[in-house]
């Protein structure tokens, strides 16, 4: 039967007897108004194209399954973590932050890392990146972030000046900006990085106690970066590169694999941490909050067509699951609104029906209509609730604990509570971990970044973000403004004032 022809046929399913030939009078005349055909073509071409995501729009994405190893039921009764060897079905998409859906692969950028869990109590989308902070902690900042790293609105040119001016009057970004600046900066492919849920969530156990967690994979390829040169050489060489690495290593089988860890901090702990737990700019260093074996994730199916899994996928940090829940991180907070309503612009209300977004096991509830709703919906069944006939129950056990907003939770809200402003000693910390290698390779992309700051703010800007690499470290700082060519004398004179 495969081998069988099959006929060519209109979208309506009409078979037709030519395809290259518009329909015209006689062998040179004009076209025929008839040539429904002809119509049709053109129209759906014009209509390829849906809006790119306004971030992360150059992505790859592939299949595969996440496998239990150890038992964290104590902290969670999240099903999908339910016994050792479970497995649960999964997508991964990774993609770039700031560039187009045609940009190159090797930016130097952050990596989106978004996983969707396919699991029986419904999705569960971790959508994070391959770094464990952010570059910032409130959501209304989000907007004009983006802004600075995509084109300036008169050169339409991607910008250093816009960049570093927003960092330097920015200090908390400056733990990211390190990350950036250091060869992980530059991933080679999308294989050999870790991935991070980023923010801080909640799991929530059988006897309804909660824990805070963050979410860690660890590559098992291997950490790879590309030095700065490599990465600016593959973008001409092989602007896809990540796309082809991936694709290609599972289409021959060599399926790629991240180990999965939580860190866990009790409420109890939460209250005297010396940092915010909930501030998208620092990590919970491992000595104190050691890394706990979970699973194992692992890519081993490429999806048959890309616009239809990996464009058309919507990943959203709302859609938990039971036994993982939000936590008064102000960064989740801001996205668990923006996600859906990105969705909503870029694939329409019913984006969840799109088969790579779809919830392979029940979904039951009364939202109906709409453009493209495509799965029936709910056929004769009562679209109202409560009614007296479809027996769907609102069932209580999904309940979970309250939160409880007392005065040490309360206090990580003001921004003037105890290291809420300490946006140097974590940044200080990566840095006098590097090897001397890394360190210079760190100081060198510093310095050809900030070199491209232009115009008459330039020795301002420089001074600002001096200013705050100094902060991080004292040998850091002075590396940088030796590489910029900084005297001591001018330093000293340019050294800006206490500012946070
Ligand atoms: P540890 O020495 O226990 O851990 C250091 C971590 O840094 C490792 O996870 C390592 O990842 C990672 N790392 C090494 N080089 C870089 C780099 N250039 N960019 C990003 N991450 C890097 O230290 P602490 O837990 O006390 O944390 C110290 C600093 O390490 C933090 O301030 C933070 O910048 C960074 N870090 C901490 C993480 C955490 O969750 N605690 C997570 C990631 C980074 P790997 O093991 O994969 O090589
Ligand atoms: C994509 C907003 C912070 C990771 C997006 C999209 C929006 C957005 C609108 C496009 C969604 C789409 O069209 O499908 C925001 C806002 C943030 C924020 C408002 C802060 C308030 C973050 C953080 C991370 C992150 C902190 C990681 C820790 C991602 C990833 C994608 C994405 C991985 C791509 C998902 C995919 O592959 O489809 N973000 N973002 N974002 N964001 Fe964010």
């Amino acid at each position: 039967m495969e081998n069988q022809p099959k006929k060519l046929t209109t979208a309506s399913g009409s078979p037709y007897f030519e395809n290259e030939n518009s329909m015209s009078v006689g062998q040179r005349g004009p076209l025929l108004l008839q040539d429904y055909i002809l119509h049709e073509k053109m129209a759906h071409f014009n209509r390829e194209r849906i809006p790119e995501r306004v971030v992360h729009a150059k992505g790859s994405g592939a299949f595969g399954t996440f496998t239990v190893t150890h038992d964290i039921t104590k902290y969670t009764r999240a099903k999908l973590f339910s016994e050792i060897g479970k497995q649960t079905r999964i997508f991964l998409r990774f993609s770039t932050v700031g560039g187009e859906k045609g940009s190159a692969d090797t930016e130097r950028d952050p990596r989106g890392f978004a996983l969707k869990f396919y699991s029986e109590d419904g999705n569960w989308d971790l959508v994070g990146n391959n770094t464990p902070v952010f570059f910032l902690k409130d959501p209304k900042k989000f907007g004009d972030f983006i802004h600075t790293q995509k084109r300036d609105p008169y050169t339409n040119c991607k910008s250093a000046t816009m960049m570093w001016d927003y960092w330097s009057l920015n200090p908390e970004s400056l733990h990211q900006v390190l990350i950036l600046m250091s060869d992980r900066g530059t991933p080679d492919g999308y294989r050999h990085m870790n991935g991070y849920g980023s923010h801080t969530f909640s799991l929530i156990n059988a006897d309804n106690e909660r824990v805070w967690v963050k979410f860690h994979f660890k590559t098992a390829q291997g950490i790879k970066n590309f030095s700065n040169d490599e990465a600016v050489k593959m973008k001409g060489l092989d602007p896809d590169y990540a796309q082809r690495d991936l694709v290609t290593s599972i289409d021959k089988g060599d399926f790629p694999r991240w180990n999965m860890k939580i860190q866990v901090m009790t409420e109890e702990q939460a209250k005297t941490f010396k940092w915010n737990p909930f501030d998208l700019t620092k990590v919970w260093p491992h000595a104190d909050f050691p890394l706990i074996d979970v699973g194992v994730i692992e890519l081993n199916q490429n999806p048959d067509n890309y616009f239809a899994d990996v464009e058309q996928s919507a990943f959203a940090p709302a859609h938990v699951v039971d036994g993982i829940s939000y936590s008064p991180d102000r960064m989740l907070q801001g996205r668990l609104l923006s996600y859906p309503d990105a969705h909503r612009y870029r694939l329409g209300g019913n984006y969840e029906q799109i088969p790579v977004n779809r919830c392979p096991y029940a979904v039951n509830n009364y939202q109906r209509d709409g453009q493209m709703r495509v799965d029936g919906n709910g056929g004769r069944n009562p679209n109202y609730f409560p009614n007296s006939f479809d027996n769907i129950v609102a069932d209580e056990s999904y309940k979970q604990p309250s939160w409880e907003l007392n005065d040490s939770l309360a206090g990580w809200y003001d921004r003037n509570a105890p290291g809420e402003n300490d946006h140097y000693t974590q940044p200080g910390n990566l840095w006098r971990l590097m090897t001397p290698e890394q360190k210079i390779n760190t100081v060198s992309n510093i310095v050809g970044a900030m070199s491209g700051i232009e115009g008459p703010k330039r020795d301002q800007i420089i001074n600002l973000q001096l200013c705050h690499w100094f902060r991080a470290d004292l040998s850091l700082g002075m590396a940088v403004a030796q590489g910029l060519g900084i005297s001591m004398e001018n330093l000293q004179g340019a050294m800006p004032q206490q500012h946070a």
